[in-house]
């Protein structure tokens, strides 16, 4: 390895140590607008399934990790919407995602936070603490849609 490569490796170690994160490059054909969108449809699908279980009372620990997906997926959520991702493939995203970014990001902990305690009520087998949750989780999507995307 001559110099100019480990000058250039060394350098690239200082950016990473600088910036105290992981910082991943995009793959090519990475789409944050059709990632975001497909994991809604999932979340979506996991919510139905949710509320189909309770109305024909069917057991409630197999949503345990499902529920414990929409809790990390909440979590990385906002990373999904980088500067510049406001238009095209139809997006819903409403402008104040990005002029009010932290309340946004607030919208999705909550969610996540949500999520994660239906995971634990599942995972109890608690049927009415879950029913109960299910509707808080609801209330989450409701009131960061209501802000943050269009009709
Ligand atoms: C932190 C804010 C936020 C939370 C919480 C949230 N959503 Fe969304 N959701 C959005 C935004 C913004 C879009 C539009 C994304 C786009 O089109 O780029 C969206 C889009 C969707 C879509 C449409 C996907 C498509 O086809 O384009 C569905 C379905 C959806 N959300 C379901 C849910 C459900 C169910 C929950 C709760 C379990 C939820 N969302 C919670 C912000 C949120």
């Amino acid at each position: 390895m001559n110099r100019i490569r480990l000058a250039a490796l060394g350098g690239i170690a200082a950016i990473a140590l600088g910036a105290g994160v992981a910082a991943f490059a995009a793959a090519p054909g990475y789409n944050p607008i059709v990632t975001r969108q497909s994991g809604q449809l999932l979340v979506l699908g996991s919510f139905v399934g949710i509320r189909q279980a309770l109305l024909h009372k069917l057991p409630v620990k197999p949503f345990a990790e499902p529920a414990l997906a929409m809790s990390r997926w909440f979590a990385q959520y906002p990373t999904l919407f980088p500067p510049g991702s406001d238009k095209g493939d139809n997006t819903k995203a409403l402008p104040a995602i990005w002029t009010h970014f932290a309340a946004f990001r607030k919208d999705a902990d909550n969610a996540s936070a949500a999520a994660g305690k239906l995971a634990m009520l599942a995972k109890a087998g608690n049927t009415a603490g879950f029913a109960a949750q299910v509707k808080v989780l609801g209330g989450t999507c409701l009131s960061c849609h209501k802000e943050f995307r269009a009709k």
